[in-house]
């Protein structure tokens, strides 16, 4: 899709690949609204900060209605970025972490795409790209929960581009190793280092995939860092 003053909805800026595709969609001339719970360090004429938590849907509701009232409904792309994960052995593993996981991480999809769909249709253009996770390619030790929120994120996006091929619109997921953000302060054990690969190529591969031909479409994307553990 041409990205140029098309309105973009990305979820989880505040950091992360949030923010470093937010920043790269506003360099292609996209309005960019962010919807999260804590707003980035970064202002445009063409970005707006709507405060949103994904994981209540009242609370994606109000961003919805902000965001339209401000922007129109004329909104052609969505980035379900937003996401966390807590790793641990499954008996004494947080009910609360677990359900959280999957209302953030699962349930924060089905709000948003179902918001944003209509206005897609209606101009027979969009793009939904979802943020997976090589953990939602296969099993990770420790790591049930957040595994079992991205394989669902996989099976409800290769549904819902079977689903909508034929409104024009396009749902894509990338799947990502480790990457160098914030994401692993709720990870004992692993640290965010200079081996995991870095916030900007990722979010240059989501911007990649979502400027193609219409008639062109790219399911799927893994990425990984090439040296995980560094030179040998
Ligand atoms: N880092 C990795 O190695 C890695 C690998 C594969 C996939 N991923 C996925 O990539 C996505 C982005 O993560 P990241 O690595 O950029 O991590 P990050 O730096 O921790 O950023 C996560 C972002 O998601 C937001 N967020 C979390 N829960 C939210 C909620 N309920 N409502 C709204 N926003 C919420 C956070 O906002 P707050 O500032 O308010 O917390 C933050 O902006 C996630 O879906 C993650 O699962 C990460």
């Amino acid at each position: 899709m041409e990205l140029t003053n098309k309105i973009a909805v990305v979820t989880g800026v505040s950091k992360g690949i949030g923010l470093e595709l937010v920043k790269l969609l506003i360099e292609k001339g996209t309005i960019v609204a962010g919807w999260g719970r804590t707003a980035p360090d970064f202002s445009h004429a063409n970005f707006q900060f709507f405060t949103c938590d994904v994981a209540k849907e009242d609370s994606v509701e109000n961003a919805f209605q902000e965001t339209t009232k401000k922007l129109g409904t004329d909104i052609r792309i969505l980035v379900n970025n937003a996401g966390f994960g807590v790793a641990g052995a499954t008996e004494t593993f947080s009910s609360e972490y677990w359900k959280a996981m999957f209302d953030t991480n699962v349930h924060g999809i089905f709000y948003t795409v179902k918001r944003l769909i209509p206005g897609m249709k209606a101009a027979d253009e969009g793009h939904i790209l979802n943020v997976a996770s090589i953990a939602g390619l296969n099993g990770v030790n420790q790591f049930a929960g957040y595994v079992g929120t991205k394989h669902a994120v996989r099976g409800i996006s290769h549904s819902l581009y079977m689903e909508l091929r034929d409104f024009g619109i396009k749902v894509s997921t990338i799947y990502p190793g480790s990457i160098q953000t914030n994401f692993f302060d709720d990870i004992p054990g692993v640290q965010a280092n200079e081996n995991m690969m870095r916030p900007i190529d990722v979010a240059t591969t989501m911007l990649q995939t979502l400027e193609t031909h219409p008639n062109y479409f790219v399911a799927d994307v893994e990425c990984r860092p090439l040296r995980p553990k560094g030179k040998k």
